[in-house]
């Protein structure tokens, strides 16, 4: 449900006593000192230099006179809080700004506010007046009320950093003081007040510019969405500052997942923040984020109330966001026990409340694990993201008999006791949430804590066929240390043994680059050409072709037209050839007939105008060129990708019969454009009947060899946010060794496992063809790419093949570098993923489908 527009669940209404804005000093008006042209004589230049000098310190003087000595020069400070009150009883009404009872609370709210500021004399003389923005139930379920008010003080421009200092001791002095209050007012409007904190408001919610302030009232009890206003459908309003209060039922938290996320990435101009309160106090910021981030982000409140704020600026507006809310179920309470508990057995897992989503903020959780007598406890944190590193800990932290951890740990982080027991606490703050953990223990017998594995420096226990194999399998380096290398591998000096096919590869495989010296014969002040020939560096992009094969001339900043075309320079539709590598479609015109910049409706995200092993989900609108085939009752098959509105291409293995399946004929296809989960399609997702495959005439089933095929569409789709085609590269195209590239799909997401539901991404990189060559046993043809993680764990696998791997060119767009094809089973140590040249076959796609 769109709750922009609907008003059903919450009520877009504009409070007015929320207006208020911080008054800046206007900028003094500085003007350049303007230079006279044609200053012919010194005499001249020193004395316009003496004036200037003059004009700069008397500006000076004035702005020090200004800023500091004026007396009248002041500001108004706004800042934003929450009191806890006891004695009162949270009513629906309390809710509705409207209603008696929401006016009469806050009247008391404002009177107790000014009844604590004037027992400050800072506070007291600079004290407006204070306005209240809501109520909700006070903390923990019980009976009691927290108000969230705004309070504006005038203050003299020098003074504002005592009215901090003012604001922030309130907390503590009130939390002993409140019944005092009691004694001042009339009984009858006397609150009894239990905590009060304030703090200054993020200076970016009160620029001048944010002409629209809007707040939605939500209850979470029925779960839902809220999204930016004009979501999907446009980008957000420029200069608006919009709340979304979301309320669950007592005792029960407020979860919000987000389905979408694109603003704009400066988060100086537009930003989300969500806060653990209804009012926007500093000290309960959970989160801010703005750009595309690919965290989690799914958080949790700590109470039963939660705040979105979103603030944009003037220019560059995104797509904004959408986020599910919904409340969490009664199971999950605090009561039994969320976390934590007595983990008894030899072995078991635990992890951080709620993983993968954010730990809510002020949880403590402590796990007592109990193995067997005489055996102790190792636990292995596989996962662990707990803010930021620092070495006391002093906000988020896992306290493991003592002793802390936090911050993000990329490799496996092992701990052991000296016991049977050990005592695990996770404890969050009141501030900025994180993924969390998650954890396995193990009982080990002290004398032999690696039964049969490797047991590494940092208590890691691996298999021992992975010592000295070339890879830091411990993430300490200590099962690659004080290895004898084998006939196969060479000898780093670090120590490190690495396999021979490793060296010169232009990869720094040993860690230290000795894999990577005296590997070139040229001489420095010498370019090496692919030809191995050596020609002086000076002839490199001079416009002739020097080393014979062009390669001098392929790879160059700026666009020459060459004398002579060769197999790695862009050919124009002319006929001629630029020496600048890669130039279509970068939005530079290169070629005289602008051939290069001709059909590139591709490869951008429009979403955002400006079977994977090891992967993660994709968000919607990330890969619209992605496709899914599907055969009837076997539903999703295989991957392709959009290359116009009426084209596919895909794999040649896809569309082989197979028994029953005639899945060469067209009539069994169904394709779905702009899908991301199998099971929903929406707005953006279009389904189309295949008319036509052309499967490429010399698919070759024992080899793999030319594993391409088009797939023309029965009716034309329409492009839009979530469908959109790759661009295609030229066949002198280049995709270096190394280079970064994304795989997608819904396959397997483990050797021999279940396809996934949500589209899958995972990064993997362009492998040297003649390592690869080496590690498939020469299975690998010129036709075919290699790309893959090689220390294993990221690949594509079955269910993926005729997908993309897809390349950001150096302008941004993203290119088809090739087509899933094949592997030695998925994801495997030093096995890269097979894939159909792109490059290969620009010609026969332009052939057979015209695009
Ligand atoms: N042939 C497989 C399929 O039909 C995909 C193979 C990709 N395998 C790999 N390890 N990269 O889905």
């Amino acid at each position: 449900m769109d709750l922009l527009d609907s008003g059903q669940k919450f009520s877009p209404r504009q409070d007015p006593e929320w207006e208020s804005a911080l008054q800046f000093i206007p900028a003094t008006d500085s003007k350049p000192l303007e230079k006279k042209p044609g200053c012919r004589k010194k005499l001249w230049t020193g004395v316009g230099l003496l004036l200037a000098a003059a004009a700069v310190s008397l500006l000076t003087g004035l702005l020090v006179w200004h800023y500091h000595l004026r007396s009248d020069v002041r500001v108004k400070k706004v800042y934003i809080g929450a009191m806890g009150i006891r004695d009162e009883r949270f009513l629906q009404s309390h809710e509705d700004p409207n209603s008696l009872e929401f006016k009469h609370l806050a009247s008391l709210v404002r009177r107790q506010l000014k009844l604590i500021y004037s027992k400050n004399s800072v506070l007291a003389k600079s004290f407006i007046d204070s306005s209240v923005q809501t109520f909700s139930e006070g903390d923990g379920g019980d009976d009691g009320v927290v108000a969230y008010y705004q309070s504006e003080f005038d203050v003299h421009i020098s003074r504002q950093d005592s009215l901090d200092q003012a604001i922030e001791s309130l907390a503590a002095a009130e939390g002993q003081q409140g019944r005092q209050g009691r004694l001042m007012l009339k009984p009858s409007d006397a609150l009894s007040v239990n905590s009060v904190i304030s703090r200054a408001i993020d200076p970016r919610m009160t620029r001048t510019s944010l002409f629209e302030r809007q707040s939605f009232n939500i209850h979470v009890r029925e779960a839902g969405h809220i999204q930016s206003p004009g979501f999907p459908d446009s980008s957000y309003p420029p200069n608006v500052y919009l709340q979304w209060r979301l309320r669950a039922d007592p005792g029960r938290r407020v979860r919000l997942d987000f389905h979408t996320l694109i603003l704009e990435d400066d988060c100086q101009q537009d930003f989300i923040k969500i806060y653990d309160s209804l009012a926007p106090i500093e000290d309960q910021v959970l989160t801010e984020q703005c750009g595309y981030p690919h965290d989690s982000l799914s958080f949790l409140s700590s109470g039963n109330v939660m705040l979105l704020t979103l603030v944009t600026s003037e220019d560059k507006n995104f797509p904004g966001f959408r986020a599910n809310y919904s409340q969490t179920v009664p199971t999950q309470q605090r009561m039994p026990e969320e976390c934590g508990g007595m983990l008894s057995g030899d072995k078991g897992s635990f992890s951080s409340p709620f993983f993968p989503s954010n730990y809510p903020p002020k949880i403590t959780c402590v796990w007592k694990i109990q193995v067997s007598v005489q055996k102790f406890v190792k636990v292995q944190f596989n996962k662990f993201f707990l803010g930021n590193n620092s070495n006391e800990c002093p906000n988020d932290y896992v306290d493991v008999n003592g002793r802390r951890l936090c911050g993000s740990k990329p490799e496996s982080t092992v701990v052991t006791s000296q016991s049977n027991t050990m005592t695990i606490r996770f404890n969050s703050d009141s501030s900025y949430v994180d993924q969390g953990f998650t954890a396995e223990y193990e009982a080990f017998v002290p004398t032999n804590p690696c039964p049969g594995r490797f047991q590494c420096t940092n208590n890691l226990c691996i298999n021992n066929t992975l010592q000295c194999d070339g890879w830091d399998d411990c993430g300490d380096g200590s099962d690659e240390d004080k290895c004898t290398c084998k006939e196969s591998q060479m000898k780093c000096k670090n120590g490190r043994c690495k396999a021979k096919f490793w060296k010169c590869n232009n990869f720094d495989d040993c860690g230290d680059n000795t894999d990577e010296e005296d590997c070139v014969a040229c001489k420095a002040g010498e370019f090496s050409c692919r030809n191995q020939r050596c020609i002086p560096e000076k002839l490199k992009c001079d416009g002739k072709n020097d080393c014979s094969d062009g390669s001098d001339e392929s790879k160059c900043e700026k666009s020459l037209v060459l004398q002579q075309c060769s197999e790695f320079t862009f050919r124009c539709r002319d006929g001629r050839c630029i020496s600048k590598q890669n130039p279509e479609c970068d939005d530079e015109q290169d070629c005289g007939d602008g051939s290069d910049e001709e059909d590139c409706q591709c490869g951008t995200r429009p979403y955002r105008s400006s079977r994977i092993v090891g992967g993660q989900a994709s968000r919607e609108g990330e890969w619209p060129w992605q496709v899914s085939l599907q055969a009837g009752s076997a539903g999703h098959v295989c991957g392709a990708s959009v290359l116009s509105k009426r084209w596919l291409v895909t794999a040649a293995h896809c569309v082989q019969d197979n028994g029953p399946n005639k899945y060469s004929q067209a009539d069994q296809w169904e394709a779905l454009l702009g899908l991301h989960a199998q099971t929903q399609t929406n707005e953006w997702t279009v389904k189309r009947k295949v008319r036509r495959i052309i499967a490429h005439r010399d698919y070759d089933r024992a080899t793999f060899n030319n594993d391409i095929a088009l797939m023309e569409l029965e009716a034309n789709v329409t492009l839009n946010q979530n469908i959109w085609p790759i661009c295609l590269p030229s066949p002198t195209h280049d995709f270096p060794a190394g280079q970064e590239a994304w795989i997608t799909g819904w396959g397997a997401t483990k050797e021999g496992g279940w396809n996934a539901v949500i589209l899958q991404k995972a990064e993997v990189r362009i492998i040297n063809s003649t390592v690869c060559k080496s590690l498939m046993d020469d299975e690998v043809t010129d036709l075919m790419l290699c790309a893959g993680v090689l220390r294993g764990g990221v690949d594509a696998c079955q269910g993926d093949s005729g997908g993309p791997l897809s390349v950001t060119s150096s302008g941004g767009r993203v290119f088809l570098a090739g087509v899933v094809s094949w592997g030695d089973g998925c994801a495997r140590r030093n096995k890269p993923g097979i894939y159909t040249r792109a490059t290969e076959y620009r010609k026969w796609i332009k052939e057979h489908s015209g695009v």
